[in-house]
């Protein structure tokens, strides 16, 4: 179980859920909590240090986010970063002004002295800056620790009140020693020693799961993605059977994925809870029919989704608390501190207005995808599912152009499979972030044998992306391509003609819908 902890008081920034991983990854661990929470809630989560994060605003606006100067003298050492740094020095006496010249992105950092944040820090640094105001003055008895050609204060510190803080924001990449800074902090003045793991967080969050729940009942939408997997799994571990995950198969799903998931959760899996799969298929598709318009599809799939999962809930009966995968890309930050507004989720958009629970359990929305992924492999999930590339909510409705039919599903289906096929094949499934096979709803004339074919063309899309904001189509073998083609236009029937899209993002999207 960890004990160490180190809480993040969120002012607004863009990086706070990064400083926070930052931490984690030093071996600490650490949440974000609303700049609003108050001194006694946090002392008593008795954590080793707090972290003030930037935001957007000026301290000396009395519109302003502050937080009461007591927090300083609590005893607790304190980091504060960018606005969080002059959140200290203000609150504390020194100045803040609207600097003669604002600092965005790569600068140079020189360090004047290598007491304790700074202490792993060459003479000059590259940091990370980006604000309007700027510290003039450091309040009394603080000591100025960096600076920069037009910013005095970069960084400055009390080692005597614990109290530190960086202009600068180190925990963005870009900051060449941002870990061995924050580092710093949590191993120096907070005197935490690093004892968390991914393994405690399973720990701790069972434990705190089963705490919670007591003997109440709680749902699960399970899609079979990485996300709503992990916090099934979690949660079986920690309540059993108390535990009903609702498995909804609405026939737009890739090939075999639905016997893949029953195999993994179902009766005959390794998990400790109640599965039901749903074949809801004939529904989506009845509903389906006709429609060409893509948002209409995907508001179509979304609402059918969340009546399946309505019906199923109430045969269930009464459930005290229902379960979300979200994870915290998620989450947005809609307003200052208060970063614990969820996003609908695109897979169950606004489930929770249609069943009732008492509260939602969403065990991961403090991670990132590559901590889920961490998480889940702590737990036993197969490699295959931790490592599933992202499918959409709407799956193969929106990879189905114009109107969705059960024979055209089949063929996108069985296309994609050998597309999938052939990139593992090639060793190119972990290089290639996101692939799949698309049905164009164009036909055209081709010749197979000596017959004239007016068949479908299938479309391969494959991604190479960091965040799936932004795309490059993948420079897939040429050789590789070929197989494929030859493949698909053999095996599955009905296609005559395959085509490589090779738009990017923008000004193309991911998905073809
Ligand atoms: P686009 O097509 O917008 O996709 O470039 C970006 C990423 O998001 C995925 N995506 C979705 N995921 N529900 C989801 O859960 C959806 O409705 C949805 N639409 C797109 C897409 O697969 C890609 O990874």
């Amino acid at each position: 179980m960890n004990k160490e902890l180190i809480i993040v008081l969120d002012f607004g920034g863009q990086y706070n859920q990064l400083i926070a991983r930052r931490v984690r990854e030093c071996g600490v661990y650490c949440e974000v909590q609303p700049y609003t929470m108050s001194i006694d809630d946090i002392k008593k989560k008795n954590p080793k240090g707090i972290i003030l994060t930037g935001g957007p605003n000026s301290v000396y606006d009395m519109a302003s986010p502050h937080y009461d100067k007591a927090l300083f003298q609590c005893g607790i050492p304190i980091l504060g970063i960018c606005y969080g740094a002059q959140l200290m020095a203000w609150s504390l006496g020194g100045q803040v002004k609207t600097a003669p010249v604002s600092e965005y992105g790569k600068t140079e950092v020189t360090v004047a002295s290598r007491k304790t944040l700074m202490k792993d820090v060459p003479d000059t640094t590259i940091a990370w800056m980006s604000h309007t105001d700027y510290i003039e003055k450091v309040p009394e008895g603080f000591e100025i620790t960096a600076h920069t050609p037009v910013c005095p204060v970069a960084a400055f510190e009390c080692d005597e009140l614990k109290l530190y803080a960086t202009q600068f924001h180190p925990e963005v990449e870009h900051s060449r020693q941002g870990k061995e800074i924050l580092s710093a902090f949590v191993y120096g003045p907070c005197g935490c020693k690093g004892d968390w793991q991914m393994d405690s967080f399973v720990e701790a969050t069972i434990k705190e799961i089963r705490d919670k729940v007591g003997d109440g009942k709680v749902l699960c939408a399970l899609s079979g993605g990485v996300d709503s997997s992990v916090a099934a799994v979690l949660l079986s571990k920690a309540v059993g059977k108390q535990l009903t995950c609702v498995f909804v198969d609405h026939g737009l799903l890739r090939k075999n994925e639905g016997d893949e998931v029953e195999a993994v959760f179902g009766p005959d899996g390794a998990y400790d809870l109640n599965f039901i799969r749903v074949n809801a298929q004939q529904r989506f598709y009845d509903k389906l029919a006709g429609v060409t318009e893509p948002e209409e599809k995907r508001k179509i799939i979304g609402e059918e989704f969340i009546r399946v999962f309505e019906e199923e809930a109430q045969k269930i009966g009464a459930v005290d608390y229902l379960v979300q995968g979200t994870i915290y890309p998620d989450v947005i930050e809609s307003g200052l501190g208060d970063s614990s507004v969820i996003k609908s989720h695109h897979n169950v958009g606004g489930l929770p207005d249609y069943v009732d629970f008492k509260e939602i359990i969403e065990p991961l929305r403090m991670l990132f995808k590559d901590e889920v992924r961490k998480a889940g492999l702590e737990l036993g999930i197969p490699e295959y599912l931790v490592f599933r590339q992202p499918f959409p909510g709407p799956g193969l409705g929106i990879r189905i152009i114009g109107e969705v039919t059960e024979e055209k599903v089949k063929i996108v289906q069985d296309a994609d499979f050998i597309y999938r096929e052939e990139i593992a094949a090639a060793g190119l499934d972990k290089e290639v972030n996101q692939y799949f096979a698309a049905l164009t709803n164009m036909r055209s004339v081709g010749v197979m044998g000596d017959f004239r074919t007016y068949d479908y063309a299938v479309a391969l899309r494959a991604v190479t992306t960091n965040d799936f904001m932004t795309a490059e189509a993948a420079k897939l073998p040429w050789e590789l391509i070929e197989k494929v083609t030859t493949r698909i236009i053999n095996e599955v029937e009905h296609v005559n003609r395959v085509f490589y899209d090779c738009t990017g993002k923008p000004p193309g999207t991911i998905e073809f819908e």
